[in-house]
């Protein structure tokens, strides 16, 4: 299904209540509430709403474990742009997370540990009883997560080659398109597919052709999101904007 509303704050805040009410179904029943988490512009006022609700609501996230959805290779988690350094001061600094529940991929493996970081990625989250709750934006190339055109509906975590219209896109952020990493760790299409509940979100006119390909086209994995439309436990959240071209 798709929802649209007025503007991505107010879709922000209702994206955070729902993973505010998972988190609270799981308290004091011994579980964990399992998110898989993305980074970027579009998941920005989620956090932030999150960060209001544990500041000024109670919300703990001490019952709370993290699985990112990606990050660039090779990156230091220390770089300003690595990944967790966004997690860390998009949300991370400002809840009561503990720290061993947080999971990114590893942007510092040597390149023959990899395939084995990979596979012990996907093992932990089956170990916590898989994803609850999976946010994803969108990119300009159909990719969720970095599962780029050419990506396989049943693909796992692994190292991919970033397109070079992401790579573009990225460029702001690194100075120039040259200084962005050609490669990234990223879950697969199969990760995200295993999710209890899958939300991809998208803002501005900026994502309104990918969102009608990713929507109304044909399933392909030229555009991986569209892959989304097999799932039945996956919502589409808009702003008007991004869902301006949809029919
Ligand atoms: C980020 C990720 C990417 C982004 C996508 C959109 O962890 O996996 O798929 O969600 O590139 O990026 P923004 O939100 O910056 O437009």
């Amino acid at each position: 299904p798709v929802t649209v509303y007025p503007n991505k704050d107010i879709a922000s805040v209702k994206v955070a209540e729902r993973i505010a009410e998972l988190i609270r179904s799981k308290q004091g029943t011994g579980e964990k509430a399992v998110l898989g988490l993305a980074t970027g512009a579009t998941p920005v006022g989620v956090y932030e709403e999150l960060v209001r609700l544990h500041r000024e609501e109670g919300l703990s996230f001490r019952n709370v474990v993290t699985f990112n959805l990606d990050e660039y290779y090779p990156m230091p988690p220390t770089a300003p742009q690595s990944y967790v350094t966004f997690m860390n001061e998009n949300l991370f600094n400002h809840i009561d997370i503990e720290r061993e529940n947080i999971h990114i991929p590893d942007g510092t493996l040597a390149l023959e540990d990899v395939a084995a970081f990979c596979l012990n990625y996907e093992r932990l989250i089956e170990e916590y009883g898989g994803l609850d709750f999976q946010i994803l934006g969108i990119g300009r190339t159909g990719h969720v997560g970095f599962n780029e055109p050419g990506s396989a509906p049943n693909s796992g975590t692994r190292l991919v080659t970033l397109d070079d219209l992401t790579r573009r896109d990225a460029s702001r952020d690194f100075g120039g398109k040259e200084n962005v990493p050609t490669k990234a760790i990223t879950m697969g299409i199969g990760t995200i597919f295993k999710a209890r509940e899958i939300i991809l979100m998208a803002w501005s006119g900026k994502k309104a052709p990918i969102i009608k390909k990713a929507v109304e086209g044909e399933v392909s994995g030229e555009v991986p999101a569209t892959y989304l439309q097999l799932a039945d436990n996956v919502e589409f959240v808009l702003d008007e904007a991004a869902a301006s071209e949809l029919t």
